[in-house]
């Protein structure tokens, strides 16, 4: 077996053990395929892991930053409970359609709120907007902004605000400084934007399992 196989048969284990995934949630990950972006979404066990984050730090506040079919943000809404609010931000119409359709079904389209467009775009308006700060902030979404998304949920933030970036391993490339993947270098500028900034204490995991190798950034805001 190879290790990517291996990889995949111990998340398989602990999913299978630990992970309790209604019909909701298992239809809400089979319908990525009617996205723009089949199975990009998380895995199972990474959504437990936003579940307990949530619960954790008692975020209600919840800012998402790429929504596709709405697998992590029913996964946040469920684990925040139905005094929470979720705004969810997506590029397209297909996903975010998709995504509404199974908030209804999973019973928390009464505290998710898609906000449709350019997620820069939608930042600046959010920031306009003046909102009570978020409690927690995941971004996941094209990779080369997260440096703009970074900064965007810095200003949406208060003192104790969790801000999680997936995908920032890329396997093995974040390494690469020659590299000319716009998704490699907005990683690589997001990870020296958190070195660089005071307010931000951060750190970043690999993880391996069934999305192979890659793994994510928390930064606690002060
Ligand atoms: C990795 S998927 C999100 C997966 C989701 N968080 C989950 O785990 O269920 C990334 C999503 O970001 C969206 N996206 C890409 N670029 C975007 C942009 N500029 N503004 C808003 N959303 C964007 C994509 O359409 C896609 O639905």
């Amino acid at each position: 077996m190879s290790a990517p196989e291996q990889w995949a048969e111990v998340d398989r284990y602990f999913i299978d053990s630990l992970v309790k995934e209604d019909p909701a949630l298992a239809a809400t990950r089979e319908s990525s395929g009617e996205t723009l972006f089949p199975g990009i979404d998380v895995a199972p066990n990474m959504g437990a892991f936003l579940g307990l984050l949530v619960q954790l730090t008692g975020a209600k506040r919840i800012l998402e930053i790429g929504t596709l079919a709405g697998y992590s943000a029913i996964w946040m809404a469920r684990a925040a409970g139905s005094d929470a609010q979720i705004t969810t931000c997506e590029l397209e119409a297909t996903n975010a359609k998709v995504a509404q359709e199974n908030f209804e079904h999973a019973g928390v389209a009464d505290r998710v709120q898609i906000r449709r467009g350019p997620a820069a775009e939608t930042l600046q308006q959010l920031i306009a907007e003046q909102p009570e700060p978020f409690d927690l902030v995941f971004i996941d979404a094209d990779k080369r902004s997260n440096p703009t998304y970074l900064k965007s949920a810095v200003s949406l933030s208060r003192p104790g605000t969790a801000i999680l970036i997936d995908n920032t391993v890329r396997q093995g490339q974040v390494v690469q400084a020659d590299s000319e993947n716009p998704d490699v270098l907005g990683t690589r500028q997001l990870i020296a934007d958190i070195a660089a900034d005071g307010r931000l204490t951060g750190t970043a995991l690999q993880t391996v399992g069934l999305k192979g190798w890659d793994g994510f950034t928390l930064v606690r805001v002060s």
